[in-house]
């Protein structure tokens, strides 16, 4: 079997002499994958490199301490961190996910490696933004977050101020505005222009491109970074492959699975900083990172994929 390098090598070699792959944005990668190193974008408003394969947390943190699932987060987190993953979606409202996510990151002294991105969430004005944010640095073992996202445009105008609030006192890194549905990213895209974040967080998938329209350029011309979420449309993108084969050039871009093509869709966005696909399941979570390596996917393949996932 040959190693991920030796695989890369052969990738890049196989591609070096394809005319059709000759976007800037396919360069970069292909140099950054010759390094066997994992996919990075940069966030505009600091210029930090960050790995563009993150995880979520919804559901997949929701568990129970001591339980097999909670066993095998461990696990996850382990193949996360070692290859090369440092971007991780929680909020305060995903039931226990922070006060399972802290103590397992704690315990694994992985919390200085992690860029923890969480949110303000279900709030209503200044004091209890405040409040929820305080108890979501205790759950979460830690004195600061590296992002601090409105979630689904909840109280925006003020929430967003607390996140400022939080940025200039040194707490939080980035702002951000997260939502999760087509029918808001009109709200969301009018809200952005308005205020401008550091980062955006909208769903996109290879089902659901809406964010295409008006938010991936809006985001490119203001500089802002952009997480995806709900890569997977929430996992219901594989029942629509069921039984179907992979396209025959997948193998050449590095990708054995749908998990995997699924995920490099949206990273051949140059708009998406990183995607945050959830599991909780150890393997899932190494197919997942591989996303992160070779080459990206061209117009051409990315029209090809659209129409088999139908
Ligand atoms: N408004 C917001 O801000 C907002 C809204 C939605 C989501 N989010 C964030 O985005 C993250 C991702 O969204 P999501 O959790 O809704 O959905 P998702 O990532 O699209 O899909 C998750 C589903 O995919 C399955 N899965 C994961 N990796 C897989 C693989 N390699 N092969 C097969 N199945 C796989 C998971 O099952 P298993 O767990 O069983 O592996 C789970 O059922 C959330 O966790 C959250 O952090 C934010």
């Amino acid at each position: 079997m040959s190693t991920r390098r030796q695989f890369i090598g052969q990738s890049s070699a196989l591609l070096a002499g394809t005319a059709l792959f000759s976007s800037s944005s396919w360069m970069s990668l292909a140099s950054a994958a010759s390094e066997g190193e994992m996919l990075r974008r940069t966030i505009p408003s600091s210029g930090e490199s960050v790995p563009a394969i993150g995880m979520g947390t919804s559901g997949s943190f929701e568990v129970t301490p001591g339980s097999p699932q909670y066993q095998a987060l461990k696990e996850v987190l382990r193949r996360f961190f070692d290859g090369g993953g440092t971007i991780i979606d929680t909020a305060p409202t995903y039931s226990n996910a922070e006060d399972v996510l802290g103590p397992l990151l704690d315990e694994a002294k992985l919390r200085p490696k992690a860029f923890i991105a969480t949110k303000l969430s279900g709030v209503s004005g200044r004091a209890e933004g405040l409040a929820q944010f305080q108890k979501s640095l205790k759950s979460l073992r830690t004195d600061k977050v590296e992002l601090l996202q409105v979630h689904n445009l909840g109280d925006w105008k003020t929430q967003l101020a607390v996140a400022r609030e939080l940025k200039e006192q040194g707490k939080v890194k980035y702002t951000g505005i997260t939502h999760y549905l087509d029918s808001a990213h009109d709200q969301l895209a009018d809200v952005v222009q308005e205020t401008k974040p550091d980062f955006l967080q909208i769903n996109y998938s290879v089902t659901n491109r809406g964010a295409e329209r008006r938010l991936f350029p809006m985001a490119q011309e203001l500089g802002i970074a952009v997480l995806a979420n709900r890569n997977f449309n929430d996992g219901r993108m594989f029942n629509q492959v069921k039984g179907k084969a992979l396209p025959g050039w997948a193998a050449e871009v590095g990708i054995t699975s749908w998990a995997q093509m699924f995920l490099k869709f949206c990273l051949s966005h140059e708009a998406v900083t990183a995607v945050i696909p959830a599991t909780g399941k150890p393997d899932r979570q190494s197919d997942n990172l591989k996303a992160g390596f070779g080459p990206l996917l061209t117009p051409a393949q990315k029209k090809e994929v659209i129409e088999l996932v139908g």
